[in-house]
């Protein structure tokens, strides 16, 4: 049996952040580009496609699926498109990884095809709530099954059609919202999708450039099944999820400034910046342009005084995955943050209002979680040992805390780094963070 490693950063105090960096290529839109690309007509070339775990778990189920594809090399991958009809059975469970946007967005696309497919993951995805989509997918005529705790594995059966449905989002989770859509283009008639708030819709922009018709109104979505998409040429932008812990480091860091290059900047995913800046950070957006179907830009940030606020609720969904990296933040502010309205963050990879509150309480910040939030109260970052529970987020935004504390902080449980940031410890480095990896075997 191969020996197990635990791998363990430890961050030693004193670093600031310098110079320009490119984060790799954003994760939600290189899950996308992959699916849309295997079910388009034609070949699809992809450029700054994330070759991390969660975006390859998505890229060897379609292969699985019996697309036929090439990469990923230095961030290219080509697809031979199959059309919609052409996936094939697979011959075994489509193993998804740690990957909950993989198993929701697949759920979606395989509901209404005319082989059987299961759906498994690891022990964190294999624990996450699969309800949110089984439930309107059944609604829509599909046979899927989770186990009877809800979650994964997830057992899909043929079905000749689908039909389309009006679904009103009881969470505002874009995951949900692409699921119900890549299940719409298997429907008869219009699948419309109503979210309570906005969140991100690169599915929607995504399929549009594959020239497949979108109505979007407000937070309604609309699409009518059947039609056919056009492969073509997709240039994936740098993830503004991964840029976050850059932003916040170098605004904590005393006498950083820092360049990152290429960051996605579409509307629905820029919370973290507009949090930060409410928060006093000095974050400069330069050269936004639109590439392809989304916004990019460089983003110039500086270290600055940063002070706690009540997180306006209506910025939770943008800033959805970002949390972690803002705690930290708030941890190293003036006066209190409050943070409510964000119950979903104890469903993600861990409980990261948990997980997270555990790790600033070891560092000497006092916090106050709630069911749906959490209260910190922003002081002086100690050092000391944290645990990331496996959690990618939790395990780099403890790494940037490194940056502000006293002692050297030790983060255990960073395995699934690469999961949605293969290169950060070299990058982070490399700009001044001073970490440094222990892996042990277990
Ligand atoms: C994602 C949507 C969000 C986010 C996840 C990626 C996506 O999840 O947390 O990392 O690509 O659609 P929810 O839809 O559960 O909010």
């Amino acid at each position: 049996m191969p020996a197990l490693k635990t791998r363990r950063f430890v961050i030693q105090p004193g670093g600031q952040l310098t110079g320009s960096v490119q984060v790799p290529g954003d994760k939600s839109i290189s899950h996308r580009a992959i699916m849309l690309g295997a079910i388009a007509e034609g070949p699809t070339y992809i450029e700054g496609f994330l070759d991390g775990d969660d975006a390859i778990a998505t890229l060897q189920a379609m292969r699985s699926l019996g697309v036929h594809i090439e990469g990923p090399n230095a961030g290219a991958v080509e697809i031979n498109g199959v059309g919609r009809n052409g996936l094939k059975a697979p011959n075994q469970a489509l193993d998804l990884g740690n990957s909950g946007t993989s198993m929701r967005l697949f759920s979606g696309l395989l509901a209404g095809q005319s082989f059987a497919s299961t759906l498994i993951g690891d022990e964190s995805l294999m624990a996450r709530p699969m309800r949110r989509v089984t439930e309107p997918l059944a609604a829509m005529g599909a046979s899927i099954k989770p186990s009877e705790k809800g979650t994964a594995p997830l057992e899909i059966q043929p079905v000749v059609s689908l039909q389309g449905i009006h679904y009103a989002l009881p969470v505002a989770s874009a995951q949900v919202k692409s699921a119900l859509l890549l299940a719409g283009l298997y429907a008869r008639g219009q699948t419309c999708v109503h979210e309570p708030v906005v969140t991100r819709d690169h599915t929607e922009r995504m399929l549009s450039a594959f020239g497949y018709p979108v109505e979007v109104n407000g937070s309604t979505v609309q699409i009518s099944g059947g039609q056919p998409l056009n492969g073509g040429k997709i240039r994936i932008p740098g993830d503004i999820s991964s840029a976050a812990f850059f932003l916040v480091g170098a605004s904590i860091a005393t006498g950083s400034a820092l360049q990152l290059t290429g960051v996605g900047l579409n509307p629905t995913r820029i919370g973290v910046i507009e949090i930060l800046r409410l928060m006093g950070a000095d974050i400069r957006i330069e050269a936004n342009a639109i590439q392809g179907s989304e916004p990019v830009g460089t983003l110039n940030v500086a270290a600055a005084e940063l002070h706690g606020i009540e997180i306006p609720t209506e910025l939770v969904p943008l800033a959805i995955d970002e949390f972690p990296a803002i705690f930290i933040a708030a941890a190293c502010a003036k006066g209190e943050t409050t943070l409510r309205g964000a119950e979903e963050l104890r469903v993600k990879e861990s409980d990261r209002i948990a997980v997270m509150a555990d790790g600033l309480t070891a560092l000497g910040i006092t916090v106050e979680p709630r069911p749906d939030g959490i209260r910190i109260a922003g002081g002086k970052l100690l050092g000391g040992q944290v645990q990331a529970r496996g959690d990618h987020r939790i395990a780099m935004a403890f790494a940037m805390a490194g940056l502000a504390s006293s002692e050297p902080i030790q983060i255990d449980g960073c395995n699934e780094v690469d999961t949605s940031f293969p290169g950060f410890v070299e990058l982070a480095a490399a700009a001044g963070l001073l970490i440094a990896t222990k892996d042990e075997v277990i």
